[in-house]
């Protein structure tokens, strides 16, 4: 039997949008969800739904990641101010967006996942720029959380591809280009990716050999919607040396 696919962060957002995309194509999924029973109407029949709150390590063991492909982190803060954690005490921001990715790290390690760990993260956390001030100033110092969970998953040991959204919008896929390039963009309030579309990308990731230890950026761009083929391609042809922890990231102008 082929593995499941495990996605943390599932009720909502790019990882509900994940599990819908893997069961369209038949893939057995596996989702962690802080309220199953919540998850049970959001998600296809046939997940497998498990309890899981990244908070709490001992509840990710119920996850039983060495029997998974790959591990999808699509965690963001929730509740506060317009849902999304806007104003909350930077602490708790970071208990859920730093701690929880090194928690789940941690007990995919412990149970000897084998597999490819795909975290979802922002684009141009490490260069300076408006948006990310902006962001940075509401959310709790968001680029730092983000620059140390790449870094924390980067120095895991583990298999891991990180793409790197750019402001995730929540229309409908599948009715722009998918470009995936390099990581070397400046986050934009002009740059930005559908979730479905980033899902898309991050889907391909976890299978493609030539995503291994790379991070890229992901983002939409007028054209037409890529063939699996040529996202596969795109992520194929990223291309240089495969990242070592703490590489220096070149901006582009
Ligand atoms: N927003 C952007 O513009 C943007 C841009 C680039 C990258 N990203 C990254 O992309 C990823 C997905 O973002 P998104 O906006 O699509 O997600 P989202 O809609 O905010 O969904 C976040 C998910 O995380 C879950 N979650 C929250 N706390 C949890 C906990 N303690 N344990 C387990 N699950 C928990 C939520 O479930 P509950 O229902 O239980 O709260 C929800 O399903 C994030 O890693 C984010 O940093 C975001």
């Amino acid at each position: 039997m082929t593995r499941p696919y495990c996605v943390v962060g599932v009720t909502r957002g790019t990882g509900l949008q994940i599990v819908r995309q893997l069961a369209e194509r038949g893939a057995p999924v596996r989702c962690i969800a802080r309220d199953p029973a919540r998850a049970r109407n959001l998600l296809p029949a046939g997940a497998d739904i498990r309890q899981g709150d990244v908070t709490d390590p001992n509840s990710l063991r119920r996850a039983r990641f060495s029997e998974c492909g790959a591990i999808f982190f699509a965690v963001d803060i929730t509740g506060g101010v317009g849902g999304r954690g806007f104003f909350k005490p930077e602490g708790e921001i970071r208990a859920v967006t730093y701690q929880g990715l090194v928690n789940v790290v941690e007990a995919a390690k412990e149970a000897g996942f084998t597999g490819r760990f795909v975290l979802l993260s922002g684009m141009g956390s490490e260069l300076p720029s408006f948006t990310g001030k902006l962001l940075n100033a509401i959310k709790g110092n968001l680029q730092r959380n983000q620059r140390d969970r790449d870094e924390y998953l980067r120095n895991s040991g583990l298999d891991w591809s990180i793409g790197r959204g750019g402001l995730l919008t929540d229309g409908p896929g599948g009715r722009a280009a998918i470009r995936v390039s390099p990581p070397v963009h400046q986050l934009s309030m002009f740059r930005r990716v559908a979730r479905a579309d980033f899902a898309r990308a991050l889907i391909a990731a976890a299978a493609a050999p030539g995503a291994s230890r790379r991070m890229f950026d992901v983002f939409n761009e007028p054209g037409s919607p890529p063939s699996d083929e040529a996202l596969a391609k795109q992520l194929e042809s990223l291309g240089g040396d495969r990242m070592p922890a703490g590489t220096e990231l070149t901006p582009v102008p």
